[in-house]
């Protein structure tokens, strides 16, 4: 189904002319709409994998693929990110592809805030004139945009020390990564679990929707302290941000592990005798359990027998029952008023 924003933007397909980028759609439902192609920019692994099955666009994961050329695009269309911090680098992005004189048009649901996002645009491209409002949404739009010479993710790339138990890490961040800048309670919980609750140690261990790494690089850090083996901790997440920042805290920290792309463990192979997640529970604004749901479902089939699961959630999540049933009898290691840190080893 499309999304409303993708209804607005339909609305007013004779404002789009020339060559065609789509910045961030929710998914690919618009495509077949928009015949004449284009270039499409997802970082969202598993929206991009739907935008691949249609043919005569250029699918592109996020701020920094290797696609992504400056100047080509006549017109381009930036969908409103969930964080406010991405719309800056998503238009500083849509005013780099853009060619001389190209049309910016930006689209967003009221509730998801465009009107704030409006003094945003306007800071960067401030002929915006609202176009239309529609659906529960605003279209702005922008003509005689200047290309922006320069657009490097590396450029948006920042630093921040976390600490726990005693050992601290440099993770690195991204507009729209999460809990950017600060440790999260709920991955502190999880990292103090391991300082009483080691995993088994030297094995290869799977950090399920990593983020910017922080999980992986700071049980690493915290082995060699300890002076136990270091275990390869690969990571994996849907998103293309935290694919780059998991990447670089790797690097600053000296961590080993693959960082994987993927939406969920569908299509993913190989098993792990450890995974660990501070799982996600939201799309935009709304809770949603069904990911770590399905994540609960299909880790079992990555688990060897008696390998372990481990993962931190808020208390009102309904995981414990499910994680009983899909791998193992469950133990609560930890425990305060948000958050409860779970651990099962597989039957
Ligand atoms: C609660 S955050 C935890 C991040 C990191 N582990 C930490 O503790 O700081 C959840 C992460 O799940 C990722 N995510 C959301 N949906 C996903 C999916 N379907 N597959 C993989 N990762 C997903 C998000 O991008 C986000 O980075």
């Amino acid at each position: 189904m499309r999304s409303p924003a993708q209804e607005a933007l339909l609305r007013n397909r004779p404002l789009l002319r020339g060559r065609i980028a789509l910045l961030g759609p929710a998914s690919d439902h618009l495509l077949p709409e928009l015949p004449g192609g284009g270039l499409v920019m997802s970082e969202h692994a598993g929206v991009c994998a739907s935008l691949a099955a249609h043919s005569g666009w250029q699918v592109c994961f996020g701020y920094d693929d290797a696609a992504l050329a400056r100047g080509g695009f006549d017109s381009v269309v930036v969908f409103l990110p969930k964080a406010r911090a991405e719309l800056d680098m998503r238009l500083a992005l849509a005013r780099w592809l853009a060619a001389a004189g190209a049309r910016l048009i930006l689209v967003g649901e009221k509730k998801e805030g465009i009107a704030g996002a409006v003094k945003q645009l306007r800071a960067v491209v401030p002929q915006a004139a609202k176009a239309d409002s529609a659906r529960h949404c605003q279209v702005w739009c922008a003509d005689n945009l200047q290309s922006l010479p320069e657009f490097s993710v590396s450029q948006w790339l920042n630093w921040s020390r976390i600490e726990c138990s005693g050992v601290a890490v440099d993770v690195a961040g991204l507009p729209g990564i999460f809990s950017q800048g600060e440790l999260d309670e709920g991955t502190r919980m999880l990292l103090e679990s391991f300082d009483t609750w080691p995993p088994a140690a030297g094995q290869r261990v799977l950090d399920f929707a990593c983020g910017a790494g922080v999980v992986g690089a700071w049980l690493q850090a915290w082995q060699r302290r300890q002076g136990l083996p270091v275990a390869t901790v690969d990571g994996l997440d849907v998103q293309s941000q935290a694919v780059v920042c998991a990447g670089a805290t790797y690097q600053q920290n000296d961590a080993s592990g693959d960082i994987l792309a993927s939406d969920g463990l569908a299509g993913v192979d190989g098993v792990w005798p450890v995974i660990v997640s501070n799982p996600p529970f939201h799309t935009g604004v709304k809770t949603d359990t069904s990911m770590t749901e399905q994540f609960l479902r299909d880790a079992a089939r990555h688990l060897p027998r008696a390998g372990e699961l481990r993962l931190v959630a808020n208390r009102f999540l309904p995981y414990e029952s499910l994680m009983a049933r899909c791998v193992g009898p469950v133990e609560r290691l930890l425990e305060d008023r948000r958050f409860t840190v779970y651990r099962a080893f597989r039957r």
